[in-house]
C-alpha cells in the first residue's frame, strides 16, 4: 500500500478539529482532486505544498500577492514596526501617515477607515450609506461578491431573510436595469455598491463600459444617494488609481483589502468629503484593526504602486502570458477562453459546462509545477517574469496535448454538476 502523503495527514487531522475540513475559499472542496490542501512555504512566485512540490502561483492567495510573496523591503517594514509596536492601547501615528498617503494618492478619497478584510470595509460602506442617509435600499450587481458577512455571503445558511432585506440586484453593465432597480427603490434609495469590473466566478469577466459606470454615478447624484465600489480584488491590479475614478465615475466610498499591505492583513474604506458624515456616524471598530505593523508594509506598497513601474510590469507579463496560451490553445485546435483584464484573467474551454475539460486541464498544468484555477480568476504579481511565462506556456503545451488525448473519455464531473445545475 503506497504511504499516506503528507497532505493527506494533514487533511486527516484537520478533519476532525476544522469544520468541513477546511472551510472558506481555501478549501479544495471544489478543486480537482489532485489539489493539495495545505503549503508549508512560499516566496516570490511560487509556494510548496506540505508534499514538498513547488509550483508557480497564478492564484496569489487569491489576490494579496502583488509584489511576491516574501518581498523584501515590504516585509522589513512590517518586522522594524512590529519590533517598535502593533497592536496596542491606541493607534500608532503610522495610522495618520498611511491614511495621508492614500488620500494623496486615490482621487476620490479624503478620508481613509481602517480594518482587516475586505468584508469589513464593504460591510462599514453599506452602513454609512444608510446611515448617510436615513434609507435603507442598496442596489447590488447579481452575483456580485462582497463577503461573507450576513448581508451578503454567498449561502443563505445562517442568514435571515431580514439580513438580505433592503437589498435589489441589477445586472452588471446594464443601464436599463440598474435604472429599473433605481426606480423600484424609491425614495428608500441609501446607495449603489459594485465590483469595479465583472469578476463573477464561473463566468467569463467583464470590463465595464463608462456609460454604465456614469450612469451609476448619475443616479445617485440625483437621488441623493451614494456610490461605492468595492475594489476589494481589483484594487490597484489595474490601476494605480481607483478604476472608476478613470472611468469619468467617481464613488463616494471604496472599499480595498487584498494587496493593500502585500499579504499582512490590512484593509481600508476610503470616502470622499461628502461621505464622511456618514462614516462619522457608524460605530465600526475590531481589536486588530487598529495594528501598526500592517500599516508600515501598506507604506511601502504604497509607494512602489506611486514610483515604480509595477503597473506595467504585470501588464507585460498577462498580455505575455495570454498571447501565448492563446498560440498555443490554437496550435491543439482547443478552444480557450481568457477573459478579464490581462493582469485577472479567467480561463474556460468551450463546450465544457460542468468543467470536466478545465479540471483535466488543471490537474495536468498542476502536475507540471503550476497552480491555476478552474473557475476563478487568477493573478499576475511583479515577481513573475518571462521565464514564468515561459514555463506556464511549456506546461500548457503538454496539458493541452493530454486534454485533446483524453478528452472524449473524460467522465461527468461530479463535484461541480450538482452546484452548476442549481445555478
Ligand atoms: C470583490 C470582493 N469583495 C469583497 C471581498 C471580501 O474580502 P475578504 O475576504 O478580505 O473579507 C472579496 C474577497 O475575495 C472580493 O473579491
Amino acid at each position: 500500500m503506497a504511504a499516506k502523503t503528507a497532505d493527506a495527514t494533514w487533511r486527516e487531522r484537520a478533519q476532525r478539529v476544522v469544520p468541513g475540513g477546511m472551510y472558506g475559499h481555501l478549501s479544495t472542496r471544489l478543486l480537482p482532486d489532485s489539489y493539495p490542501q495545505f503549503f508549508e512555504r512560499s516566496s516570490g512566485t511560487r509556494i510548496w505544498d506540505v508534499n514538498g512540490n513547488e509550483y508557480v502561483d497564478y492564484m496569489c492567495a487569491f489576490g494579496p500577492n502583488l509584489f511576491g510573496y516574501g518581498d523584501a523591503e515590504i516585509d522589513d517594514a512590517y518586522i522594524a514596526q512590529l519590533g517598535i509596536a502593533d497592536t496596542m492601547t491606541g493607534p500608532s501615528p503610522v495610522l495618520v501617515k498611511l491614511a495621508e498617503a492614500l488620500v494623496a494618492h486615490i482621487s476620490h478619497a479624503e478620508w481613509a477607515l481602517f480594518c482587516k478584510n475586505g468584508t469589513d470595509a464593504t460591510t462599514a460602506a453599506v452602513m454609512a450609506a444608510r446611515a448617510a442617509t436615513g434609507r435603507s435600499t442598496i442596489l447590488r450587481a447579481r452575483g456580485s461578491y462582497h463577503g461573507t458577512s450576513p448581508w451578503c455571503t454567498p449561502l443563505q445558511a445562517g442568514t435571515t431573510k431580514e439580513d438580505r432585506s433592503h437589498q435589489i440586484y441589477f445586472d452588471f453593465n446594464d443601464i436599463a436595469s440598474l435604472a429599473a432597480a433605481a426606480a423600484e427603490a424609491g425614495p428608500d434609495l441609501a446607495g449603489i455598491i459594485a465590483t469595479p469590473l465583472n469578476q463573477h466566478a464561473f463566468l467569463t469577466q467583464q470590463l465595464p463600459t463608462a456609460e454604465y459606470a456614469k450612469a451609476a454615478r448619475k443616479i445617485c447624484d440625483e437621488r441623493d444617494a451614494y456610490l461605492i465600489t468595492d475594489e476589494v480584488r481589483t484594487g490597484f491590479r489595474c490601476s494605480r488609481d481607483g478604476l472608476w475614478d478613470d472611468l469619468g465615475a467617481p464613488p463616494d466610498f471604496s472599499a480595498w483589502g487584498k494587496v493593500l499591505a502585500n499579504g499582512h492583513s490590512l484593509s481600508v474604506l476610503l470616502g470622499s468629503a461628502r461621505a464622511r458624515a456618514g462614516a462619522e456616524a457608524i460605530f465600526v471598530t475590531g481589536s486588530f484593526w487598529f495594528s501598526a505593523a500592517p500599516m508600515a508594509a501598506a507604506l511601502v506598497v504604497l509607494r512602489r504602486i506611486r514610483e515604480t513601474p509595477y503597473l506595467e510590469t504585470i501588464e507585460r507579463i498577462g498580455t505575455q502570458l495570454r498571447t501565448g496560451l492563446g498560440e498555443v490553445a490554437s496550435r491543439h485546435g482547443v478552444g480557450f477562453e481568457q477573459s478579464g483584464p490581462v493582469t485577472m484573467p479567467l480561463w474556460k474551454f468551450a463546450d465544457d459546462p460542468d468543467l470536466r475539460a478545465g479540471f483535466f486541464w488543471c490537474s495536468e498544468m498542476l502536475r507540471r509545477g503550476i497552480y491555476t484555477h478552474p473557475w476563478h480568476n487568477m493573478f499576475i504579481n511583479t515577481a513573475m517574469s518571462e521565464q514564468t511565462v515561459a514555463a506556464t506556456i511549456v506546461a500548457a503545451d503538454g496539458a493541452f496535448g493530454a486534454l485533446t488525448a483524453s478528452r472524449s473519455q473524460l467522465g461527468p464531473n461530479l463535484k461541480l454538476s450538482a452546484l452548476l445545475s442549481r445555478a
